[in-house]
Protein backbone atom coordinates (compact mmCIF):
# COMPACT_ATOMS: atom_id res chain seq x y z
CA UNK A 1 0.00 0.00 0.00
CA UNK A 2 1.79 2.95 -0.97
CA UNK A 3 0.79 6.41 1.18
CA UNK A 4 2.28 9.42 1.93
CA UNK A 5 1.19 9.65 5.39
CA UNK A 6 -0.33 7.44 7.64
CA UNK A 7 -1.40 8.25 11.66
CA UNK A 8 -0.63 5.62 14.28
CA UNK A 9 -1.85 5.07 17.24
CA UNK A 10 0.14 2.99 20.07
CA UNK A 11 -1.30 2.10 23.30
CA UNK A 12 0.65 1.15 26.69
CA UNK A 13 3.15 3.73 24.56
CA UNK A 14 5.40 3.55 27.82
CA UNK A 15 5.69 0.66 28.22
CA UNK A 16 8.19 -2.34 27.52
CA UNK A 17 6.80 -3.34 23.77
CA UNK A 18 6.34 0.70 23.05
CA UNK A 19 9.85 1.55 23.63
CA UNK A 20 10.88 -1.49 21.46
CA UNK A 21 8.23 -0.32 18.60
CA UNK A 22 8.75 3.35 18.48
CA UNK A 23 11.93 3.98 16.75
CA UNK A 24 11.16 1.23 14.41
CA UNK A 25 8.01 2.85 14.02
CA UNK A 26 8.97 6.52 13.32
CA UNK A 27 12.24 5.53 10.99
CA UNK A 28 10.69 4.37 7.34
CA UNK A 29 11.47 0.56 7.84
CA UNK A 30 7.54 -0.26 8.30
CA UNK A 31 5.80 2.44 6.24
CA UNK A 32 8.40 3.01 4.00
CA UNK A 33 10.70 5.46 3.11
CA UNK A 34 8.21 8.24 1.48
CA UNK A 35 6.11 8.19 4.22
CA UNK A 36 5.26 10.38 6.75
CA UNK A 37 4.47 9.54 10.27
CA UNK A 38 2.53 10.71 12.64
CA UNK A 39 2.28 8.95 16.37
CA UNK A 40 -0.88 9.21 18.76
CA UNK A 41 0.60 8.06 22.03
CA UNK A 42 -1.68 6.52 24.75
CA UNK A 43 -0.99 5.77 28.29
CA UNK A 44 -3.23 5.54 31.50
CA UNK A 45 -2.92 9.28 33.22
CA UNK A 46 0.04 7.93 35.66
CA UNK A 47 2.07 7.40 33.25
CA UNK A 48 2.25 10.08 31.54
CA UNK A 49 5.34 11.56 32.88
CA UNK A 50 7.25 8.06 31.71
CA UNK A 51 5.47 9.07 28.13
CA UNK A 52 7.03 12.41 28.22
CA UNK A 53 10.54 11.17 28.32
CA UNK A 54 10.21 8.43 25.45
CA UNK A 55 8.86 11.16 23.58
CA UNK A 56 12.05 13.33 24.50
CA UNK A 57 13.94 10.50 23.15
CA UNK A 58 11.93 10.03 20.16
CA UNK A 59 12.49 14.03 19.26
CA UNK A 60 16.22 12.92 20.42
CA UNK A 61 16.29 10.76 17.56
CA UNK A 62 15.79 13.49 14.60
CA UNK A 63 13.83 10.38 12.93
CA UNK A 64 13.08 13.09 9.49
CA UNK A 65 10.10 11.32 8.95
CA UNK A 66 8.07 12.02 12.15
CA UNK A 67 5.78 14.96 11.60
CA UNK A 68 4.16 15.09 15.14
CA UNK A 69 3.46 12.91 18.36
CA UNK A 70 0.41 13.32 20.47
CA UNK A 71 1.00 12.34 23.97
CA UNK A 72 -2.70 11.64 25.48
CA UNK A 73 -4.42 9.51 27.74
CA UNK A 74 -7.47 10.50 25.81
CA UNK A 75 -8.97 7.26 23.95
CA UNK A 76 -10.42 9.58 21.39
CA UNK A 77 -8.04 12.10 20.84
CA UNK A 78 -6.12 8.82 20.06
CA UNK A 79 -7.99 7.57 17.66
CA UNK A 80 -9.17 10.52 15.61
CA UNK A 81 -8.23 9.93 11.98
CA UNK A 82 -5.71 6.57 12.57
CA UNK A 83 -5.05 4.76 9.74
CA UNK A 84 -3.80 2.24 11.99
CA UNK A 85 -4.49 0.91 15.70
CA UNK A 86 -1.38 -0.65 17.44
CA UNK A 87 -3.57 -1.93 20.38
CA UNK A 88 -0.50 -2.75 23.34
CA UNK A 89 -1.41 -1.33 26.37
CA UNK A 90 -2.58 -4.02 28.62
CA UNK A 91 -1.21 -5.86 31.90
CA UNK A 92 1.43 -8.50 31.37
CA UNK A 93 1.18 -11.78 32.65
CA UNK A 94 4.09 -12.28 36.04
CA UNK A 95 5.65 -15.28 36.76
CA UNK A 96 3.42 -18.98 36.91
CA UNK A 97 0.01 -17.13 35.65
CA UNK A 98 -1.37 -18.01 32.14
CA UNK A 99 -2.48 -15.31 29.77
CA UNK A 100 -5.75 -16.27 30.54
CA UNK A 101 -5.83 -15.16 33.50
CA UNK A 102 -5.58 -11.49 32.54
CA UNK A 103 -8.86 -11.63 30.86
CA UNK A 104 -10.93 -10.05 33.47
CA UNK A 105 -8.01 -7.07 34.45
CA UNK A 106 -7.41 -6.37 30.65
CA UNK A 107 -10.95 -7.04 28.88
CA UNK A 108 -12.21 -3.93 29.98
CA UNK A 109 -9.71 -1.71 28.24
CA UNK A 110 -11.05 -3.39 25.01
CA UNK A 111 -14.44 -2.14 24.97
CA UNK A 112 -13.55 1.77 25.45
CA UNK A 113 -11.22 1.59 22.12
CA UNK A 114 -13.44 -0.71 20.11
CA UNK A 115 -15.61 2.51 20.97
CA UNK A 116 -13.16 5.06 20.17
CA UNK A 117 -12.64 3.23 17.09
CA UNK A 118 -15.04 4.35 15.17
CA UNK A 119 -13.19 8.03 15.00
CA UNK A 120 -10.59 6.41 13.38
CA UNK A 121 -9.62 6.29 9.27
CA UNK A 122 -12.06 4.43 6.65
CA UNK A 123 -9.13 2.07 5.82
CA UNK A 124 -8.03 1.78 9.62
CA UNK A 125 -6.48 -1.63 10.62
CA UNK A 126 -6.14 -2.52 13.92
CA UNK A 127 -3.54 -5.35 15.60
CA UNK A 128 -4.10 -6.29 19.24
CA UNK A 129 -1.21 -7.39 21.32
CA UNK A 130 -2.47 -7.22 24.73
CA UNK A 131 -3.15 -10.45 26.28
CA UNK A 132 -5.20 -12.63 26.12
CA UNK A 133 -4.50 -11.12 22.42
CA UNK A 134 -7.57 -13.25 20.68
CA UNK A 135 -10.05 -12.59 22.96
CA UNK A 136 -9.33 -8.85 23.60
CA UNK A 137 -9.73 -8.79 20.02
CA UNK A 138 -12.94 -10.21 19.96
CA UNK A 139 -13.47 -7.39 23.04
CA UNK A 140 -12.41 -4.47 20.25
CA UNK A 141 -14.56 -6.08 17.45
CA UNK A 142 -17.88 -6.12 18.82
CA UNK A 143 -17.54 -2.80 20.54
CA UNK A 144 -16.91 -1.00 17.71
CA UNK A 145 -18.37 -0.28 14.07
CA UNK A 146 -15.04 -0.83 12.29
CA UNK A 147 -15.82 -3.83 10.35
CA UNK A 148 -14.76 -6.83 11.27
CA UNK A 149 -12.11 -7.87 9.12
CA UNK A 150 -10.04 -4.98 10.41
CA UNK A 151 -8.92 -6.73 13.42
CA UNK A 152 -6.63 -8.92 13.87
CA UNK A 153 -4.48 -10.31 17.10
CA UNK A 154 -0.99 -11.08 17.21
CA UNK A 155 0.18 -14.51 16.66
CA UNK A 156 3.40 -13.67 14.57
CA UNK A 157 5.79 -14.24 17.29
CA UNK A 158 4.50 -17.39 17.52
CA UNK A 159 5.51 -17.74 13.72
CA UNK A 160 8.61 -16.26 14.44
CA UNK A 161 9.62 -18.24 17.39
CA UNK A 162 8.43 -21.53 15.08
CA UNK A 163 10.45 -20.57 12.37
CA UNK A 164 13.43 -19.55 14.43
CA UNK A 165 13.43 -23.70 16.09
CA UNK A 166 12.85 -25.18 12.29
CA UNK A 167 15.85 -23.37 10.90
CA UNK A 168 18.04 -23.99 14.14
CA UNK A 169 17.09 -27.80 13.85
CA UNK A 170 17.43 -28.03 10.14
CA UNK A 171 20.34 -25.99 10.10
CA UNK A 172 19.58 -23.44 7.76
CA UNK A 173 19.10 -19.74 8.01
CA UNK A 174 15.26 -18.63 9.06
CA UNK A 175 15.12 -17.31 5.98
CA UNK A 176 14.88 -20.57 3.97
CA UNK A 177 11.81 -21.18 5.96
CA UNK A 178 8.49 -20.57 5.20
CA UNK A 179 4.87 -21.11 5.28
CA UNK A 180 4.44 -22.09 8.96
CA UNK A 181 1.16 -21.52 10.08
CA UNK A 182 0.06 -21.27 14.14
CA UNK A 183 -3.34 -22.27 14.24
CA UNK A 184 -6.03 -21.56 17.24
CA UNK A 185 -5.30 -18.93 20.49
CA UNK A 186 -2.05 -17.05 21.17
CA UNK A 187 -1.52 -19.56 24.47
CA UNK A 188 0.11 -22.50 25.60
CA UNK A 189 -2.75 -24.90 23.37
CA UNK A 190 -1.96 -22.84 19.95
CA UNK A 191 -0.58 -24.97 17.15
CA UNK A 192 2.61 -24.41 15.17
CA UNK A 193 1.78 -26.43 12.37
CA UNK A 194 5.07 -27.82 10.50
CA UNK A 195 3.35 -30.21 8.17
CA UNK A 196 2.08 -27.32 6.12
CA UNK A 197 6.06 -25.21 6.35
CA UNK A 198 8.86 -25.20 3.74
CA UNK A 199 12.37 -25.17 4.82
CA UNK A 200 14.06 -24.16 0.68
CA UNK A 201 11.02 -24.63 -0.55
CA UNK A 202 10.69 -28.92 0.50
CA UNK A 203 8.29 -29.78 3.00
CA UNK A 204 9.38 -29.75 6.46
CA UNK A 205 9.21 -33.06 7.60
CA UNK A 206 11.47 -34.14 4.27
CA UNK A 207 13.95 -32.03 5.17
CA UNK A 208 14.01 -33.02 9.04
CA UNK A 209 13.80 -36.27 9.95
CA UNK A 210 13.45 -36.58 13.69
CA UNK A 211 9.51 -36.34 13.29
CA UNK A 212 8.97 -36.98 17.08
CA UNK A 213 10.47 -33.31 17.74
CA UNK A 214 8.30 -32.00 15.17
CA UNK A 215 5.05 -33.69 16.90
CA UNK A 216 7.11 -32.77 20.07
CA UNK A 217 9.74 -30.56 21.73
CA UNK A 218 8.51 -28.45 18.70
CA UNK A 219 5.27 -27.85 19.47
CA UNK A 220 5.70 -27.32 22.89
CA UNK A 221 8.66 -24.91 22.74
CA UNK A 222 6.69 -22.50 20.41
CA UNK A 223 3.68 -23.05 23.08
CA UNK A 224 5.55 -22.49 26.02
CA UNK A 225 8.28 -19.55 24.68
CA UNK A 226 6.71 -16.76 25.93
CA UNK A 227 7.12 -18.48 30.01
CA UNK A 228 10.38 -19.27 29.15
CA UNK A 229 11.56 -15.65 28.39
CA UNK A 230 9.39 -14.66 31.88
CA UNK A 231 11.37 -17.46 33.35
CA UNK A 232 14.32 -16.16 32.41
CA UNK A 233 13.81 -12.40 32.20
CA UNK A 234 11.60 -11.73 34.72
CA UNK A 235 10.04 -9.91 32.25
CA UNK A 236 7.41 -10.81 29.57
CA UNK A 237 9.12 -10.66 25.69
CA UNK A 238 8.85 -7.25 24.45
CA UNK A 239 11.84 -6.90 21.75
CA UNK A 240 11.00 -9.60 19.74
CA UNK A 241 6.72 -9.04 20.45
CA UNK A 242 7.47 -5.51 18.98
CA UNK A 243 9.25 -6.85 16.01
CA UNK A 244 6.61 -9.54 15.26
CA UNK A 245 3.82 -6.62 15.27
CA UNK A 246 5.72 -4.66 12.89
CA UNK A 247 5.82 -7.69 11.40
CA UNK A 248 2.09 -8.27 11.17
CA UNK A 249 1.92 -4.41 9.86
CA UNK A 250 4.36 -4.83 7.00
CA UNK A 251 2.60 -8.43 6.21
CA UNK A 252 -0.33 -6.61 6.16
CA UNK A 253 0.54 -3.30 4.22
CA UNK A 254 2.38 -5.17 1.86
CA UNK A 255 0.99 -7.87 -0.57
CA UNK A 256 1.98 -11.23 0.42
CA UNK A 257 4.14 -13.08 -2.52
CA UNK A 258 2.49 -15.67 -4.14
CA UNK A 259 2.28 -19.06 -3.05
CA UNK A 260 3.03 -17.49 0.71
CA UNK A 261 1.54 -17.00 3.70
CA UNK A 262 1.81 -15.55 7.40
CA UNK A 263 -0.07 -16.04 10.47
CA UNK A 264 -2.52 -13.69 11.94
CA UNK A 265 -5.44 -14.23 14.49
CA UNK A 266 -8.50 -13.10 12.77
CA UNK A 267 -12.42 -13.59 13.09
CA UNK A 268 -13.17 -17.17 11.94
CA UNK A 269 -15.51 -17.79 8.79
CA UNK A 270 -15.85 -21.25 9.63
CA UNK A 271 -12.53 -22.20 7.51
CA UNK A 272 -11.18 -25.31 8.47
CA UNK A 273 -13.74 -26.26 10.72
CA UNK A 274 -13.55 -23.74 13.11
CA UNK A 275 -16.31 -22.30 14.90
CA UNK A 276 -17.68 -19.27 13.72
CA UNK A 277 -17.36 -15.81 15.85
CA UNK A 278 -14.07 -16.57 17.88
CA UNK A 279 -10.67 -14.47 16.66
CA UNK A 280 -8.27 -17.78 15.33
CA UNK A 281 -4.94 -18.03 14.04
CA UNK A 282 -4.91 -18.82 10.80
CA UNK A 283 -2.59 -18.82 7.80
CA UNK A 284 -3.73 -15.64 5.92
CA UNK A 285 -2.45 -13.72 3.15
CA UNK A 286 -2.79 -9.80 2.34
CA UNK A 287 -3.56 -7.94 -1.26
CA UNK A 288 -2.36 -4.25 -2.33
CA UNK A 289 -4.50 -2.93 0.03
CA UNK A 290 -3.99 -4.29 3.09
CA UNK A 291 -7.01 -7.06 3.01
CA UNK A 292 -6.58 -10.04 4.66
CA UNK A 293 -7.84 -13.84 3.33
CA UNK A 294 -7.39 -17.01 5.10
CA UNK A 295 -5.71 -19.51 2.93
CA UNK A 296 -8.08 -22.32 2.43
CA UNK A 297 -6.65 -26.17 1.61
CA UNK A 298 -3.58 -26.89 3.62
CA UNK A 299 -3.62 -30.28 4.47
CA UNK A 300 -4.68 -31.31 8.13
CA UNK A 301 -3.85 -34.57 9.72
CA UNK A 302 -5.74 -35.99 11.92
CA UNK A 303 -2.77 -34.75 14.72
CA UNK A 304 -3.16 -31.62 13.58
CA UNK A 305 -6.88 -31.42 13.44
CA UNK A 306 -6.78 -32.75 17.66
CA UNK A 307 -5.11 -29.62 18.27
CA UNK A 308 -6.60 -27.50 16.38
CA UNK A 309 -10.03 -28.30 18.60
CA UNK A 310 -7.82 -27.90 21.34
CA UNK A 311 -7.34 -24.44 20.64
CA UNK A 312 -10.21 -23.66 19.27
CA UNK A 313 -12.68 -25.07 22.13
CA UNK A 314 -10.25 -23.13 24.94
CA UNK A 315 -11.09 -19.37 22.96
CA UNK A 316 -15.16 -20.65 22.92
CA UNK A 317 -14.29 -20.89 26.90
CA UNK A 318 -12.42 -17.39 26.80
CA UNK A 319 -15.76 -15.75 24.82
CA UNK A 320 -17.98 -17.15 26.93
CA UNK A 321 -16.02 -15.66 30.05
CA UNK A 322 -15.82 -12.26 28.38
CA UNK A 323 -19.68 -12.95 27.05
CA UNK A 324 -20.77 -13.55 31.00
CA UNK A 325 -18.84 -10.48 32.30
CA UNK A 326 -21.00 -8.14 29.68
CA UNK A 327 -17.58 -7.16 27.44
CA UNK A 328 -18.90 -8.15 23.83
P1 LIG B 1 4.22 -3.02 30.14
O1 LIG B 1 3.58 -3.18 31.47
O2 LIG B 1 5.67 -2.77 30.05
O3 LIG B 1 3.49 -1.86 29.34
C1 LIG B 1 2.12 -1.80 29.22
C2 LIG B 1 1.75 -0.34 29.17
O4 LIG B 1 0.35 -0.27 28.90
C3 LIG B 1 2.02 0.41 30.47
O5 LIG B 1 2.82 1.54 30.23
C4 LIG B 1 0.62 0.78 30.96
O6 LIG B 1 0.60 2.03 31.63
C5 LIG B 1 -0.14 0.83 29.65
N1 LIG B 1 -1.59 0.69 29.77
C6 LIG B 1 -2.29 -0.07 30.64
N2 LIG B 1 -3.61 0.11 30.47
C7 LIG B 1 -3.74 0.99 29.44
C8 LIG B 1 -4.85 1.59 28.80
N3 LIG B 1 -6.11 1.32 29.20
N4 LIG B 1 -4.62 2.45 27.82
C9 LIG B 1 -3.37 2.76 27.43
N5 LIG B 1 -2.27 2.24 28.01
C10 LIG B 1 -2.46 1.36 29.01
O7 LIG B 1 3.81 -4.34 29.28
P2 LIG B 1 4.42 -4.83 27.90
O8 LIG B 1 5.57 -5.73 28.18
O9 LIG B 1 4.61 -3.68 27.00
O10 LIG B 1 3.22 -5.77 27.39
C11 LIG B 1 1.99 -5.22 27.02
C12 LIG B 1 1.00 -6.33 26.73
O11 LIG B 1 1.42 -7.11 25.59
C13 LIG B 1 0.82 -7.34 27.87
O12 LIG B 1 -0.56 -7.67 27.99
C14 LIG B 1 1.61 -8.54 27.39
O13 LIG B 1 1.17 -9.74 27.98
C15 LIG B 1 1.30 -8.50 25.91
N6 LIG B 1 2.19 -9.26 25.03
C16 LIG B 1 1.61 -9.89 23.97
C17 LIG B 1 2.40 -10.59 23.08
C18 LIG B 1 1.79 -11.28 21.89
O14 LIG B 1 2.52 -11.96 21.16
N7 LIG B 1 0.50 -11.17 21.62
C19 LIG B 1 3.78 -10.64 23.28
C20 LIG B 1 4.33 -9.99 24.37
C21 LIG B 1 3.51 -9.29 25.25
C1 LIG C 1 4.67 -13.90 24.75
O1 LIG C 1 4.24 -14.82 24.07
O2 LIG C 1 5.89 -13.70 24.93
C2 LIG C 1 3.70 -12.93 25.35
O3 LIG C 1 2.38 -13.31 25.12
C3 LIG C 1 3.96 -12.65 26.79
C4 LIG C 1 3.56 -13.81 27.66
O4 LIG C 1 2.84 -13.58 28.63
O5 LIG C 1 3.99 -14.94 27.40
Amino acid sequence: MQRNHVTVALTGAAGNIGYAMLPRLASGEVFGPDTTVELRLLEITPALGALEGVAMEMNDCAFPLLTKMVLTDDVEEAFDGINWGLFVGAKPRGKGMLRGDLILGNGPIFTGQGKALNKAADDVRVIVVGNPANTNALIAMSNSDVPNDRFAALTRLDQNRAMSQLAAKAGVAVSEVTNVAIFGNHSKTMYPDAENALIGGKPVYDVIDDHDWLRGDFISTVQGRGKAVIDARGKSSAMSAASAALDHVMSVERPTPAGQHFAAAVLSDGSYGISEGIIYSFPVTSDDNGNLEIVQGLTISDFGREKMKATEAELLEEKQVVSDAGLL
